[in-house]
């Protein structure tokens, strides 16, 4: 690190009024290129289609145009090849670029930056990285939905416990529990279609803050960019992070998401409930204890949610206090959405395949189902339908039976029918047809509920909205 001390010659790009460079402290805290080069192909992108614009209103020549887009052009390679040299005394991507284009093509560099300003310049970037970085998530989300799909269809009537408080509830079926899934992942979809609509506006021609008096035509970079309209007031343009904000918000809902997903793995693959197997290519032994099978994906998926909520966190403070318009504050607004979005990348990735190879204990569910009283709220429903009573009552009626069942150490399918009578007169035969977990799924016919009939009609209306 640096003692702060050296004064070095002006910054190239904006240094007239400056007789000195700044200190190198003052350098290492201001210069972003170390993340933002992340944003070169938006960048220059943005000044092409700027570019472009400039000549079409007679605001440049077509000549100079022709220099800035071929020297562009060339950057783009030299960035992608590995050749272009960064410069932490150029600050950011933008000055980065521009420096170069100054070297390449001489002095026609100098009219791209007419009529545009780093402020606007870097809520483009940044707008379209995250627009890009929400198709992405888009897809990434689809493909683990449809992996939800498969092992639903495969287990619309495999039979498992369903837990409240983590204590056996009642019966379920695993498809039903996988559609659980499909609903929040889909929720997540939703919220970054709706996020992609929210911010396809285009920030370029803002300027500083105040717009520009340059017979400008934000609506023909707009459309170049691939945005829908431009934004409407230039302050807010250059002072708004909400695109960011809501990428973080929709990362942060969907890794908790994955991070209760990846809990229940974590709970279904140890050998006390062994409802699930993962295959060997998302999981870990251990170093000194041969006979162990880690499920460390999926605890790093759920880890990883720390991160992302961070993230979030991050930036709602670095936003909170800020005057409109652009404040150097804003600067701080990109490695926290590059990380979180690494993250949860590589999270959906790492879940979605182990949906895709995870092994179903089909018989562990079975048993588990059937045991912890499962079916008690179904004896309950049952003296409410067939002996009339209140369903109060037949909560007590059924309390002492589970209780009976207790004390004899067995399920209370194993009753015997005189036992349940003792317990109440009007108990018949026919209850033991509403005892047995798999009855108890199939009565559960409501819209949305469990039984198989019913999570096969729910799978069919996700396959028609892929
Ligand atoms: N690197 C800066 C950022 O990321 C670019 C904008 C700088 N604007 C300015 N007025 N200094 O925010």
């Amino acid at each position: 690190m640096a003692d702060g001390t050296d004064q070095k010659s002006s910054n190239q790009m904006w240094g007239g009024r400056f007789a000195s460079g700044p200190s190198a402290i003052m350098e290492e805290i201001n210069a972003s290129i170390g993340f933002d080069k992340k944003l070169y192909a938006q960048d220059i992108r943005g000044s092409m289609a700027h570019a472009a614009m400039l000549a079409s209103k007679g605001i440049i020549s077509p000549e100079d145009k022709d220099k800035i887009t071929d020297g562009l052009n060339t950057i783009l390679s030299e960035i992608e090849s590995g050749s272009f040299e960064f410069s932490r005394k150029l600050e950011d991507i933008h000055m980065n670029i521009e420096a170069r284009l100054a070297t390449l093509i001489g002095t026609a560099a100098g009219r791209l930056h007419t009529a545009r300003s780093r402020n606007d310049q870097v809520a483009l970037d940044f707008r379209l990285w995250v627009k890009e970085e929400l198709q992405k998530t888009e897809g990434m989300l689809t493909a683990l939905i449809a992996a939800f799909l498969d092992r639903a269809e495969e287990n619309a009537d495999t039979v498992m416990p369903g837990f409240t408080h983590l204590q056996t509830a009642q019966p379920v079926t695993f498809g039903h529990h996988c559609m659980a899934y499909v609903e929040m992942f889909g929720r997540d979809r939703a919220r970054v279609r709706h996020a992609i609509e929210h911010m396809d506006e285009s920030p370029i021609g803002a300027a500083a803050l105040a717009g520009t008096g340059y017979p400008i035509d934000r609506h023909m970079t707009a459309k170049a960019l691939g945005f829908r309209e431009p934004t409407r007031n230039s302050i807010d343009t250059v002072s708004d992070r909400d695109f960011a904000l809501e990428f973080l918000s929709i990362a942060s809902i969907c890794a908790t998401h994955l991070s209760r997903l990846a809990e229940e793995i974590v709970i279904w693959s140890t050998p006390q409930f062994g409802f699930i197997r993962l295959s060997d290519a998302f999981s870990t032994g251990s170093s000194i204890m041969p006979q162990k099978k880690n499920p460390d994906a999926a605890e790093l998926v759920r880890a990883k949610t720390g991160r992302i909520n961070g993230s979030l966190i991050a930036l709602l403070t670095v936003m909170k206090g800020l005057p409109l318009a652009y404040s150097k504050d804003m600067q701080e607004d990109k490695e926290q959405v590059f990380d979180a979005a690494e993250s949860l990348e590589l999270a959906i990735a790492a879940m979605t395949g182990m949906i895709r190879d995870l092994e179903v204990r089909k018989d562990r569910m079975r048993a588990a189902a059937g045991s912890g009283y499962s079916t008690a709220t179904d004896l309950a429903d049952w003296l409410v339908r067939e002996a009339g009573l209140p369903f109060r009552d037949a909560h007590h009626v059924t309390g002492n039976a589970v209780a009976l069942a207790e004390k004899k150490g067995c399920d209370l399918a194993d009753l015997s029918l005189e036992e349940l009578q003792a317990i109440h007169p009007g108990i018949t035969k026919g209850v033991f047809d509403v005892l047995s977990v798999e009855a108890s799924v199939a009565s559960r016919t409501s819209f949305g509920g469990t039984a198989p009939s019913e999570v096969k009609k729910q799978i069919a209306w996700w396959r028609g909205r892929n």
